[in-house]
């Protein structure tokens, strides 16, 4: 419950600071759509420069694409999305609700989990530092009944869903006395599929209107430019193709925020290969990629992978990258190693042939490919739900305060830096001003004059602003300005002229990008 509460302080505080508003909030909203205040699209833009910049401009063989929403309606047959992009959703007849039976499923088994780890815990706690987890779980017998649970419910899902066999999936829930979170009951209906498409028509209907798709993932747009892009920038393999761009998906049940949305963004990049290096290749994309997501500086232990046991039917290697959010690991990042398949289908339903010359075998084939494929408002919930913290603080005379601060990476940070004169006279306000006017060249810089020195620092904290610069009368004497760290809250007398040198050091995204 402490932890449902936390996560609504932070939505509350996405929404107050101009970060994340829910759309169309006037008219009472629309269900997983949202739209990014001054703030939030800053932090959005930022997030974008530094994938694409680690892509493209770090990468002399990945170039970038942005390819149309809406494109010819049989890419996605080619593609399988028309017959196949489908979710199972069931319904409870009492509370009306709908809910992705898989992820009632997934729900249930992670609640077993939770057993079995309060189990391993409270061991822990008893035995102290002799404790061997490992041999516990090999022997404890409340542990080993709930993990045969597990494995037996994952081997008849696992079936099930590989046989796409509806029925088989609902016996599962009713076998395993899953209720409605809702209603309590188990009272379901039937499963079925649903596609996940959003379509739309194009032309009117008197030149015969034609069913098309808002795109659900951005990949297509690039494996149909793949012979475009390789000819007029006589690319040679292995070579990438990234673009970011909204994707479209009419989830059944989306919740947590911005985590599953209707419409989002995604980033993503498709690594054509010689056949036969693919797996090779996916081992350097799965290493590069948690190197890029750990140089944010979260901490390491706030990420893992999770390798795919059960593989998609085009695939022959698959990971998640996942994160630990308020509520949870969950997935931010797919690398998936695609074969040949989406190149291969295109060429049979479009009949131009999708191959590639390779000079030095001298002779032509499809190429494979490797994905790796990011959700932007998934990475934007990643960066500001850890920069998040709420703090109490000391003051002089013995008594607390508390504080709200995004601790956001300097380099991704909307403001970079606010210009505060103490007072708003003495000729103080002209110097802050003359201050943002020769710096705003460089930095994103707020100028705030208003209410006492301690609510601009606590507002700017609010928004994560790393650098305060305040202006005082000291300044009229020797030009010198304090400047006010954000994290530490510390401060420091520097000179005007230092300012620039100090924080591009501090914010300028290539700092980060070395790192790489
Ligand atoms: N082209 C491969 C592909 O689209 P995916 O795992 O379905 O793979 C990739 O999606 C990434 O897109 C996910 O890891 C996630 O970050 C993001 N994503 C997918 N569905 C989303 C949704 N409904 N809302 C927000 N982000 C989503």
């Amino acid at each position: 419950m402490a932890q449902e509460d936390n996560f609504k302080k932070f939505v509350a505080h996405c929404k107050e600071y101009g970060y994340v508003f829910p759309s169309s909030e006037i008219y009472d909203g629309l269900s997983a759509v949202y739209d990014y205040g001054q703030y939030g699209v800053e932090l959005k833009n930022n997030i974008k420069k530094y994938w694409w910049d680690s892509m493209v401009l770090l990468n002399d063989n990945i170039v970038g694409l942005d390819s149309a929403i809406f494109m010819h309606p049989t890419i996605w047959k080619a593609s399988g999305h028309v017959d196949a992009f489908n979710d199972p959703l069931i319904d409870n007849k009492d509370s009306k609700k709908r809910y992705r039976a898989d992820v009632l499923i997934e729900e249930h088994i992670a609640k077993i989990e939770d057993k079995i780890n309060k189990e391993v815990d409270k061991a822990k706690e008893r035995f102290g530092e002799s404790f061997d987890e490992k041999k516990f779980r090999e022997t404890n017998q409340r542990v080993l009944a709930n993990q045969a649970k597990i494995d037996e419910i994952n081997a008849r899902f696992s079936k099930a869903l590989n046989d796409s066999d509806l029925p088989g999936i609902r016996q599962i829930i009713i076998d395993n006395e899953i209720v409605c979170p809702i209603s309590g009951t188990r009272n379901w209906t039937e499963v079925r599929q649903f596609n996940l498409m959003f379509s739309t028509e194009m032309g009117s209907t008197s030149d015969g209107a034609n069913k098309i798709y808002l795109r659900p993932e951005t990949a297509q747009g690039i494996f149909v430019n793949f012979l475009n892009v390789q000819k007029t920038g006589r690319m040679k393999l292995p070579f990438g193709i990234a673009q970011i761009g909204k994707a479209f998906r009419n989830e059944i049940v989306a919740r947590q925020f911005i985590f599953r949305m209707r419409e989002f963004e995604q980033m993503e990049m498709q690594f054509f290969v010689q056949p036969g290096t693919e797996l090779e290749w996916f081992s350097k994309w799965k290493e590069t990629r948690m190197k890029w997501h750990q140089a944010l500086g979260f901490g390491s232990e706030k990420y893992r992978f999770h390798d795919h046991t059960k593989l998609a039917h085009y695939a022959n290697a698959a990971t998640d990258i996942e994160f630990r959010f308020p509520f949870g690991f969950k997935e931010v990042e797919g690398i998936h190693s695609r074969t040949d398949y989406d190149l291969k289908q295109h060429q049979e339903y479009s009949g131009k042939k999708m191959q590639y010359f390779d000079p030095e075998k001298g002779e032509s084939y499809v190429p494979y490919v490797i994905e790796t494929s990011i959700g932007v408002d998934r990475m934007f919930l990643q960066v500001i739900s850890a920069s998040y913290a709420e703090e109490e603080l000391k003051k002089e005379d013995g008594s607390t305060d508390t504080r709200v601060v995004l601790r956001l990476p300097a380099y991704l940070a909307p403001v970079k830096l606010a210009v505060m004169p103490l007072v708003k006279k003495d000729g103080l306000p002209e110097i802050a001003e003359k201050i943002v006017h020769d710096l705003k060249f460089d930095f994103n810089c707020q100028y705030d004059d208003k209410d006492s020195i301690g609510r601009r620092y606590r507002r700017q904290d609010a928004i994560g602003t790393p650098y305060c610069i305040t202006i005082d009368h000291q300044t009229l004497e020797d030009k010198s300005v304090t400047i006010r760290y954000r994290d530490s809250m510390e401060q420091e007398r520097v000179k005007i002229d230092q300012l620039k040198d100090i924080i591009s050091e501090k914010v300028s995204i290539q700092s980060l990008l070395k790192k790489l």
